[in-house]
């Protein structure tokens, strides 16, 4: 289901000074966007391939233009949308985005060789540029920066100048600073680039000049002030997950509309011990009609049996969507959704290429029937989760919540391996109450990015008191990852888990043993299913 535009098409964009950027496929375009964000400047994302058209309403102050896969020598690269250059703005190319600023502005390209990925140092220009003004680079001038390009600038076009190089690439930072044109080879979004953030501020705020305008304090009263006048009478339903995103937006439908917010959360009987009273506890104090439906019976027996995990997700996100459509439809005088869509989500499903592989399917409430007659709100559509986060921080939420880490739609049915039983989600519940209140009391829970327990289908032998007992294995789990694309197993003391250990074994009947998954992503995910 694809949301409406918000009303006037621009979101909080209208009342902010904007950024564009263009993308052009490169992993880091997103971090190139939370990066003018934390400089207070509005940024959006648009597809880089498309034909500028939508560039004059958007208004931006200023361009930059992403890295990508592509090389401007091959045929099929994408082009620079002309409008870019009429916009009469200024424009930073980054990477893939400066190779096809040279290229649309009559420049020369070659493929490099070697090429050249990772750490680099570059030497300033004699003449001092306004970007690099401010900059602290060490004696000599030089700059530490980070790279990754196999096609390179090697004539400039008409109008610019070098403003940094190295024996590689001799052209790594050009410009034509009357145009107010800028071009970097290297990446300055990324931390290995020390010195990128300021420079990203000098382009921002004394080239671009913007006032930095963006803050969140604003996006709260502009969001709510919106929402009300949206939505002046009636009620709206919002699936409430316990997760961060439909929590803030809960607390901030609670603030715009209060009284007229019904929350649903749908109880799977799939949580981890105490997570319904969180969520109950939460939000006693908001004005929010909060609506706990018990359909952990159907979601056991639709699991009964299902032991593949893709199968398991499957059943799942269609009962949920069943469970919440059965509800939404008993309120026959509701006519708006709210979900907790935020940025990256909207970004993720619009710029897909289609060439991802499917690991996991995820689910969310996003597949729900036409035949509901819903008009769908999302006001965290614009957030990036930092900006969620800080924004549900100030609406009063708990920071426990706000910083929690993440836990799968499916919930333990895809940490219980096999098919999913009540004894299973039983056991499981316990073990993983266990292990998270010795990783809290030791303070190793905030050193971990996401840490659980996991329910092996198999059973060891073991000696209890003096008899025999042949019972199932529980595994623990502790990563440590910035993006959870990739992530490293948490080095835990082994004091720890003796503790953890003994503890499992001792206070969780019918488990005798416990192993730990010393695996990294890649290869292994970090849910187990
Ligand atoms: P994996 O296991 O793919 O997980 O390395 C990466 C992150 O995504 C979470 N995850 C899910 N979240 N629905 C969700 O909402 C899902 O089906 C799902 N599967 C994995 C996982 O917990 C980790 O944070």
């Amino acid at each position: 289901m694809t949301p409406p535009a918000r009303a006037g098409g621009l979101g909080p964009a209208a009342s902010h000074e904007r950024l564009l950027i263009l993308d052009y496929g490169s992993q880091y375009t997103q971090l190139i966007a939370r990066r003018a964000r934390e400089l207070g400047v509005y940024a959006e994302i648009r597809p880089g391939t498309g034909d500028g058209s939508g560039i004059r309403d958007f208004a931006p102050r200023a361009v930059i233009l992403s890295g990508g896969p592509a090389s401007v020598l091959e045929p099929g690269a994408p082009p620079v949308p002309a409008a870019v250059w009429a916009a009469g703005v200024p424009v930073l190319g980054i990477c893939y985005g400066m190779q096809a600023m040279a290229h649309a502005l009559g420049g020369r390209l070659e493929e490099s060789w070697p090429h050249e990925y990772g750490a680099a140092e570059l030497e300033l220009a004699e003449a001092p540029s306004r970007l690099f003004a401010g900059l602290a680079t060490p004696e000599g001038g030089r700059l530490q920066v980070w790279m990754s390009h196999g096609v390179r600038v090697t004539g400039l076009p008409p109008g610019f100048r070098v403003l940094a190089g190295n024996a590689v690439t001799p052209i790594a930072a050009m410009a034509d600073e009357a145009r107010g044109l800028y071009g970097l080879q290297f990446h300055p979004e990324v931390r290995h680039t020390p010195e990128g953030l300021r420079l990203l501020a000098t382009f921002l705020r004394d080239i671009a000049g913007f006032r930095g305008d963006w803050r969140i304090e604003d996006f709260e009263i502009e969001t709510i002030r919106e929402l009300a006048t949206r939505l002046p009478d009636g009620r709206v339903l919002l699936a409430l997950s316990g997760g961060v995103d439909s929590a803030v937006t809960a607390a901030l439908l609670a603030r715009a509309i209060p009284g007229r917010v019904v929350a649903i959360v749908v109880d799977t009987g799939l949580l981890r011990e105490g997570e319904l009273a969180g969520i109950r506890e939460t939000f006693r104090s908001m004005p929010i009609d909060l609506r706990v439906v018990d359909a952990s019976p159907r979601f056991l027996a639709a699991l009964a049996g299902i032991a593949d995990p893709e199968d398991k997700r499957h059943v799942i996100g269609r009962l949920f969507i069943e469970v919440f459509a059965e509800e939404a439809r008993r309120l026959t005088d509701i006519r708006v959704l709210a979900q907790g869509t935020i940025y990256p989500d909207v970004i993720e499903s619009a710029g897909g290429t289609g060439f991802a592989q499917v690991i996991k399917s995820h689910h969310n409430v996003g597949g729900l029937p036409a035949s509901l007659p819903f008009e769908i709100v999302e006001p965290l559509r614009w957030l990036f989760k930092d900006e969620v986060r800080a924004l549900g921080l100030r609406l009063g939420l708990p920071a426990h919540l706000i910083t929690r880490q993440p836990f799968p739609g499916p919930g333990l049915a895809v940490r219980i391996l096999g098919p999913v039983t009540a004894a299973g989600v039983d056991l499981l519940r316990r073990a993983d109450r266990v292990f998270l209140d010795e990783l809290t009391g030791s303070g190793w829970l905030e050193q971990t990015s996401q840490a659980f327990a996991v329910l092996l289908p198999v059973r060891s032998v073991a000696v209890k008191g003096d008899g025999r007992a042949y019972e199932p294995v529980v595994a623990l789990r502790a990563v440590v990852t910035d993006d959870f694309m990739t992530a490293r197993w948490a080095e835990l003391p082994h004091a720890l888990l003796a503790r953890i250990s003994l503890r499992l074994t001792n206070e969780v009947p019918g488990l005798s043993r416990v192993v730990y998954d010393i695996t990294g992503k890649p290869p292994a995910t970090i849910e187990w299913e």
